[in-house]
Order: structure tokens, then sequence, then C-alpha cells
């Protein structure tokens, strides 16, 4: 039998000849999925054999993560803000942005409803990662999760019920019309201009096209969504999008118009305008209306 600190070596070789990036890292979370530990518990023990079963499940993992798709895919699994959702092909892996996202759309849901309940709209969902992320920090809220593809909407699904403790529910769809009213409305969309898409590292690549491609200059999803939303939202109600760095002053001015009462751009952890926020109008407009 291989010890823990064999396998460790083995596989951290066979990733780095593949060219992965951290292959230290990712062997090592490798090794605890198949052990069925945390990433560090078998660092403590390298010299503990590994039962065969381990050993090949991690081999199978090993090869996975060496054929260039992401961690995440390879273990099934992704840590999104303290919960383990089901992730793989088909779907993006969360991003750590998103989590910011998330957690600013909550706070705001706070200072405007307080611990009451509301109604939130999660476009664009993936994987469901915001919509499940909002119902654990919002207690009372009911949260909608909308997604295009019928391969990631599966995903939403099981992570709903799996973390949406019955007030989440994932449909499939590519709009949100006739949807509502909402008290809020996150959301991630596609966002990447099309022409940088091909340049992106081939791990990303490996993510579906339809999660990352926002059209020539990566706004087309995101047009329509500042369309849509005041059409969606009660009076006061509002949306908070994220976007791509550089995108926010374009994605502002789409939040411009007479349905609009107040937007604002929020930076992320590292600085930078990352998500678009509009609040709508209090009374309903002329505009609102018509559009219902
Ligand atoms: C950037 S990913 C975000 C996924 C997830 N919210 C996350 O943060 O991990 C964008 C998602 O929007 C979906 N999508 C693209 N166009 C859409 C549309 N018109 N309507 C609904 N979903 C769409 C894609 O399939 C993809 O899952």
């Amino acid at each position: 039998m291989a010890t823990r600190g064999e396998l460790l070596a083995r596989g951290r070789a066979l990733l780095g000849d593949a060219g992965s990036q951290e292959p230290e890292a990712c062997a090592q979370w490798l090794l605890a999925e198949a052990l069925g530990t945390g990433r560090l518990e078998p660092l403590a023990e390298p010299g503990a054999a590994v039962p065969p079963a381990a050993g090949r499940k991690f081999m199978r993992l090993v090869r996975r993560k060496a054929s260039g798709m992401p961690l995440s895919y390879a273990l099934g699994w992704h840590d999104f803000m303290g919960l383990r959702l089901k992730v793989g092909p088909g779907v993006l892996v969360p991003r750590p942005e998103t989590e910011e996202l998330t957690e600013l759309c909550a706070r705001l849901v706070k200072e405007k409803r307080g611990a009451g309940p509301a109604d939130i709209l999660d476009f664009c969902a993936g994987s469901g990662c915001v919509a499940v992320g909002l119902a654990a920090l919002l207690p009372a809220a009911r949260v909608t999760a909308v997604e295009k593809s019928a391969r990631a909407v599966r995903y939403a699904e099981a992570n709903a019920g799996a973390h949406g403790g019955g007030r989440v529910r994932a449909l499939r769809g590519d709009n949100f019309r006739g949807m509502g009213p909402f008290d809020a409305i996150a959301a991630n969309p596609p966002y990447i201009p099309a022409g940088v898409i091909r340049g992106l590292d081939p791990e990303v690549l490996r993510e579906p096209r339809v999660a990352l491609d926002g059209g020539g200059d990566g706004l087309k999803v995101i047009r329509m969504i500042a369309a849509d939303a005041p059409a969606a939202l009660r009076p006061g109600g509002f949306l908070v999008m994220e976007v791509c760095d550089g995108q926010a002053p374009a994605a502002l001015q789409l939040l411009s118009g007479p349905d609009w009462a107040e937007r604002a751009a929020y930076r992320d952890f590292s600085g930078k305008e990352r998500f678009v926020y509009g609040r709508v109008v209090e009374h309903s407009s002329c505009s609102r209306h018509l559009r219902r």
C-alpha cells in the first residue's frame, strides 16, 4: 500500500507535468477527497498507508484534473460562502467576487426591508450559488433562480434542494419578463467581450461559453437585464449586478432612465468597481406601467 506522502508526490508530479496550476495544493485537495478528510489532515501523517480503494480514487481524480479541468470539476463540488455546492462540466465554477455580490445584495435587502420576507430573483443563476447564498443570509427570503442552460439548471436544482431550506426554486429560462414582482434582483451575467474569450486560460475555457460570452462589448445580457428589471421590481426595489472590471460606467449608464431613482457602483475587495446597483422609483412611473 502506498503512503499518503508517496501518493501526494505522485499526484503532484503528474499534475505538474500536465501543466496544472498549483499542483501541490491540487494534489492535497484530491487526496483529501479520496480519503474523505479535510485538506490538511493527510499532511499530518505522510507515512500512513492509504487503503487501495482510496488510492485508486485519488489517481482517478488526478487524471481528471490533469486532463485540464478546473479543480472544482474534478472534485465535483465547490465551496461557496461555506456551502458545499455541486458543480461539474456544464456549469460555471463560482468565483470569489460572486460571494461579495451575494453579501452586498443581502446587506442591501436588510437595509431596505429589515428581517421581513423578501422576494428575490437570481438571474443567470448557474449553479444557483447566489440564490442559496441569499437564502442562507436572509432566513425570510424566497429566491427564484433563473438559468438558461439545461445542464446548468440541473446543478441549480440540486443545490437549491440541498441548501435552499425550501425557499429557493430553480427555473429554466432565458429572461424574466412577466415574472415578479421582486424586491431585489441579483445577477451575475456573462460579461466577457466575445473577442477576449479565445485568449482566456485553458481551464476557464473548459467552462461553458454561454456562462462567459457577453457579446461583442460584453454588455449584451447586462443590457437586457437593465431594460427588463424595472417592470419586474416592486416600487423602490433594486437590481445589483456583477460586471467585468472596466464595465461599471457603461452598465450604470443603462440604469439612468426615468425608471431609476438611484444608482451606484461598489468596489470588490481588490478595489475594482465590480458591482452596479440601481433602485427603481417608489411610485409606478408611466413607462413601468406601460411595460407591464
Ligand atoms: C457568469 S455565469 C454566472 C453563474 C452563477 N450565477 C455564478 O455566479 O457562478 C452566467 C450564467 O448565466 C447563464 N445565462 C446566459 N445567458 C442567459 C440568459 N439570457 N438567461 C438566463 N441565463 C443566462 C449562463 O448559462 C451562466 O450559467
